[in-house]
């Protein structure tokens, strides 16, 4: 049975006292409208640690775009129903005035390097200091041992990896391989609000990501770059907003494959007022 807790206060004295008995704790933050993807991330978590606590929390801080809040799926009961099979033992739903008591509705200024300021930080201002803030926050209240979060967000691993390193958070951070529907399309919640035939089409983002991973040793960067971009926003409805090869530790773009240990392209795309997101790495050495 799922226990559900919506209160801070309770849930971070039934982890404090798991971890008394020498039990440890994995933490899978999430908004909610739950879909393979993040069941993936919750069954991970149960291998690999006792007691296995998912968040599920429309965070308004991190929505640049206060359309994109109101039409954000809510979904708890089926999220529920999806949950039962991975085992998970705690979704932990707060309100919003149980996450921010004092009513700090405007992203924390926690330092992140900058990497805020790049491809989706560029875009959506302010989003990466309200995820940022709300992870900051839930961590707090879980202090988890393990903390599970997905590569479609590349960005913002990136950047919590940052901030649990620069504030020496004790959490050690897993991420997990992006799941795909059939077509190649990225699992998202947004994914619901395309219509049946946009969804079907949406393929082309995964084949497009394909195939500059499959040249990036035989074409230049902008080249590739240029590529992908022509043959996102050839094909109606698909918009794409950028499409950029980057530094995997940076987010500063790559100038030469060859010269970095570390690359990812990445990709923004709007479709049917919906903003779907990608990416591939590249290359990565260590
Ligand atoms: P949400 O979009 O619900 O995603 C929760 C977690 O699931 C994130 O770590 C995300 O990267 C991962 N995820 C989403 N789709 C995935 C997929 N197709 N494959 C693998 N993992 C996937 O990301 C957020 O919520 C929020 O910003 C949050 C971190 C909870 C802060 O509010």
């Amino acid at each position: 049975m799922i226990r559900i807790i919506e209160q801070a206060s309770e849930l971070n004295s039934l982890v404090n006292a798991t971890k008394k008995t020498g039990l440890s704790v994995g933490f899978v933050p999430t908004m909610g409208a739950l879909h393979k993807g993040h069941l993936t991330l919750v069954k991970k978590a149960k291998k690999e640690n006792d007691l296995v606590i998912v968040s599920i929390f429309v965070n308004p801080t991190q929505f640049n775009d206060k359309k994109d809040l109101d039409k954000y799926p809510r979904t708890l009961e089926n999220d529920l129903v999806l949950l039962k099979p991975t085992s998970a033992d705690i979704v932990f739903s707060p309100s919003v005035s149980e996450v921010y008591p004092h009513g700090d509705l405007i992203g924390a200024d926690i330092d992140l390097g900058g990497l805020d300021t790049y491809m989706e930080g560029a875009f959506r201002p302010g989003h990466f200091k309200g995820v940022a803030q709300v992870v900051k926050r839930l961590l707090d209240i879980v202090t988890p041992d393990r903390l599970y979060m997905g590569q479609k967000d590349f960005q913002q691993f990136t950047i919590i990896q940052y901030m649990i390193d620069k504030l020496k958070m004790d959490t050690i951070l897993v991420v997990c391989p992006i799941i795909r529907e059939t077509n190649g399309l990225a699992m998202s919640s947004r994914n619901e609000r395309l219509s049946a035939l946009t969804r079907k089409k949406a393929g082309i983002i995964y084949r497009t990501l394909l195939t500059v991973k499959n040249n990036c040793n035989i074409s230049s960067i902008v080249e590739l770059e240029q590529y992908g971009m022509k043959r996102l926003a050839a094909l109606s409805p698909f918009e794409p907003e950028y499409l950029t090869i980057v530094d995997g530790n940076t987010l500063t773009p790559v100038t030469d494959i060859a010269a970095t240990n570390y690359a990812v392209a990445c990709v923004a795309v709007w479709a049917d007022g919906v903003r779907l997101i990608d990416n591939i790495i590249l290359k990565k050495e260590n």
